[in-house]
């Protein structure tokens, strides 16, 4: 525990995670609401590769998932009324109750599939197995991941300070979250969004909530009836109680994530934890153990994060070399927390000195023309590349779509102001990098959400070799226009 130390004088002062107290009022006078968090130096050709979503390779585990389910569900089914039955429904429930978490929030982030509609699916199965109502959880997911272990703002911090082990112990079976969960289900099947919900998601999506919420008390009153009808609990070991006394696994990995460390912070690397795991775990968490990794680049796949995390480890603290070593860590820190909630967990660890090449060292500055711009020489994109373009105070992005066709486009998320030329483009649709939200490069429409709003696009014309793009905007957003574009400054590609 050399590493531990304690940073203030020992005293309680327990700090207020809802989001509506004194310490979310706090947050935000101190500018962490949807703030700029830190990203390593990574080379974009490389996180272009790394980003790339497949097919194949999730759709093999999700089927071996598929099958593992069944075949321990049948086990546990023809077992039952004698001892195999533990073993075998132990097995079951733990697919069930804890390894849909990492299936209903990878396939939340649109990552695991390259086919949107297959994320689609296995995020709604995921979400009931796990009792999750998806509308709610996904926009709860979105502000975890811009607001990080930031204390009123973070709707998912799993160890608040101080705890107990009681409460720890309670989580395994899932009945720190589970009542809660059943009684917002019951709530919203009602009819009423309670201040909470009304936070999270956006006043167009709650009418969903509602029906998604009534879909679910369908299932589980059904599951009830077919119990009470057959005069046997057996209906609900294989729905609705998987959730609870299968979820062991799902809180054992989860406490790993954040417990103990630091609490407002813009840099994952000090909020959140990376631990090595077996493949087992691995196959059943997927992946997610490379914590830090996810949260610092969440539109790398789960498949990629083991070679993501080979390509910046370099800039990230040491992880933990297995389970075991975290939990020592993470318990030590809770039992310090109980005497001084300010203590955390110090790894004595600096963060490198970057290297690689400077963004604005590489900007290269191009003349602009009244009301057109001339960008450059045609070669100056490749399909796939993004190349982001300032002009004045504003940023676009430009780049090359598969059948050659150019696009130019508002350069910052129109959700949260992210920059798009860090994201993600699969032919004519671009992914933000910071809440996955889409966009179709040649309308702007808003494809996925939390994005929402379109972006302005521009024509793109091929004047005698060279690209020029009419910036000319569409009356209604003709006021947001800066003054009239002095030299444009074109900074280097960004491959994605
Ligand atoms: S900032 Fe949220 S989707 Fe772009």
């Amino acid at each position: 525990m050399s590493e531990l130390r304690s940073r203030t004088e020992s005293r309680v002062v327990r700090r207020d995670y809802s989001l509506t107290g004194p310490d979310a009022k706090a947050a935000i006078a101190a500018g962490f609401e949807n703030a700029d968090w830190y990203q390593v130096p990574i080379d974009p050709e490389r996180l272009k590769v790394l980003m790339t979503r497949r097919n194949g390779r999730p759709t093999f585990d999700a089927i071996l998932w598929a099958v593992l389910i069944l075949g321990f569900g049948t086990l546990a089914f023809l077992s039952l009324g004698t001892w195999w039955a533990i073993p075998a429904f132990a097995a079951f429930g733990t697919l069930w109750g804890s390894s849909a978490d990492s299936r209903w929030h990878e396939s939340g982030h649109g990552t695991v599939f390259r086919t949107s509609r297959a994320n689609d699916v296995l995020y709604s199965v995921a979400a009931f197995m796990m009792l999750r109502e998806p509308t709610l959880w996904r926009w709860q997911h979105v502000r975890h991941h811009s607001n990080t272990s930031i204390v009123g703002l973070d709707p998912e911090v799993t160890i608040k300070r101080p705890t107990s082990f009681t409460y720890i112990a309670l989580g395994y079976f899932n009945l720190v979250n589970g009542p809660k969960m059943l009684w917002k289900i019951l709530q919203h099947a009602a009819g009423h969004c309670e201040t909470y919900t009304r936070i999270i998601v956006p006043s167009d999506r709650l009418r969903r909530v509602v029906w998604e919420a009534r879909v679910f008390v369908l299932l589980l009153v059904g599951t009830i009836a077919a119990a009470v009808a057959l005069g046997t609990i057996g209906p609900l070991l294989f729905v609705g109680l998987p959730s609870f006394y299968g979820a062991w696994f799902m809180w054992f990995c989860a406490v790993t994530q954040h417990a103990g460390l630091r609490e407002d912070v813009l840099d994952h690397r000090m909020s959140t934890r990376t631990v090595h795991m077996n493949p087992v775990f691995r196959f059943l968490y997927l992946n997610m153990n490379y914590h830090v990794e996810h949260h610092m680049f969440p539109s790398v796949p789960y498949y990629n994060l083991p070679a993501l995390h080979e390509e910046i480890k370099a800039y990230l603290p040491p992880p933990k070399t297995s389970v075991l070593a975290a939990y020592r860590e993470l318990l030590h820190a809770v039992r310090m927390q109980q005497k001084d909630t300010a203590w955390e967990i110090e790894r004595g660890w600096a963060p490198p000195p970057e290297t690689g090449a400077d963004r604005a060292g590489r900007a290269v500055k191009v003349e602009a023309g009244p009301g057109e711009i001339e960008l450059g020489p045609v070669e100056m994109v490749a399909p796939g590349r993004l190349t982001p373009v300032e002009v004045g105070q504003r940023q676009y992005v430009l780049c090359q779509m598969l059948d050659g066709s150019y696009a130019f486009f508002d350069g910052l998320c129109t959700h949260g102001r992210t920059s798009l030329a860090d994201g993600y483009l699969d032919n004519c649709v671009i992914e933000c990098p910071k809440h996955n939200g889409r966009f179709d490069v040649r309308t702007g429409q808003a494809v996925r959400r939390p994005a929402v709003k379109s972006l302005g696009t521009y024509p793109v014309l091929v004047r005698d070799g060279r690209l020029v793009v009419a910036l000319e905007l569409p009356e209604d957003q003709a006021e947001d226009q800066p003054e009239p574009a002095g030299p444009a400054v074109l900074s280097s590609d960004r491959a994605v």
